[in-house]
């Protein structure tokens, strides 16, 4: 998987390599991420400096119908999106996230709801909860191995955007407990939390982010799980 810039920070059990560069064209070189499961964030609006929301809206769904046809059919494509409210109208990025998947061939899997705040919290332009949500087009999950829909707490998010650790931690251990991939991608990763996380329940972590401040930070943050 070649980039032009890569950072490798070796861990004693799993590797972790950042990206620094464009997901879009990142994941079009990748063309199928073997082996591998994706948990990520897609950028807000605010993120995409200059983008009106009609033109995000369209780059948010093709990306996430690129992530989920560059995830394998043994694999899990997992979002954590966070509704925002625009010109008095709310954004459901978990209806995004679905429709991208049905045009990718995949099924959902779960739709969980994260409190990133407290429940009964007052909250202007972005909601108080997240989307948590998996799509894939072979895993079946175990009935036997249910888990909770509703997280109460997020847990640490190392930024404001960031996904909150106990969220990565429901996520990766998805991975672990219900398929066979052992590398999980975060193409739009941040302060890197997700693959703090995987690394640290033992899964091999590759992360891409345009900004080469967050590369450095995806590559330098540990997270005990
Ligand atoms: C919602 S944040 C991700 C937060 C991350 N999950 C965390 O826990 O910190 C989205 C990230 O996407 C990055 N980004 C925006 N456009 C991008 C692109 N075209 N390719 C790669 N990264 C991009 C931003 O720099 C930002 O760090």
């Amino acid at each position: 998987m070649a980039s032009p810039s890569v950072v490798e920070s070796p861990s004693a059990n799993a590797r972790r390599v950042v990206h620094c560069g464009d997901a879009i064209t990142w994941l079009r070189e990748q063309k199928v991420l073997a082996g591998a499961s994706v948990i990520t964030s897609l950028p807000d609006v605010s993120e995409l400096g200059g983008l009106d929301i009609a033109s995000w809206t369209s780059w948010f769904e093709a990306a996430a119908e690129l992530t989920i046809a560059s995830t394998p059919d043994d694999g899990v494509t997992i979002f954590f999106q966070s509704d925002i409210r625009h010109a008095g109208l709310w954004i459901d990025k978990g209806a995004m996230v679905a429709r991208a998947a049905e045009r990718a061939g995949a099924s959902l899997l779960f739709h969980k709801i994260v409190c990133r705040k407290s429940p009964g919290t007052l909250t202007i332009g972005r909601a108080s909860y997240s989307h948590l949500i998996g799509f894939s087009r072979d895993v079946r999950p175990s009935l036997r191995r249910t888990t909770a829909d509703v997280i109460a707490d997020a847990g640490f998010m190392p930024g404001q955007k960031s996904m909150g650790v106990n969220a990565c931690i429901d996520a990766c251990r998805f991975i672990l407990n219900e398929t066979t991939t052992r590398t999980v991608v975060d193409p739009f990763c941040g302060f890197g939390t997700v693959l703090a996380v995987a690394n640290s329940l033992g899964l091999d972590a590759i992360g891409v982010d345009l900004s080469a401040k967050m590369c450095r930070r995806a590559r330098n943050l540990e997270i005990g799980a």
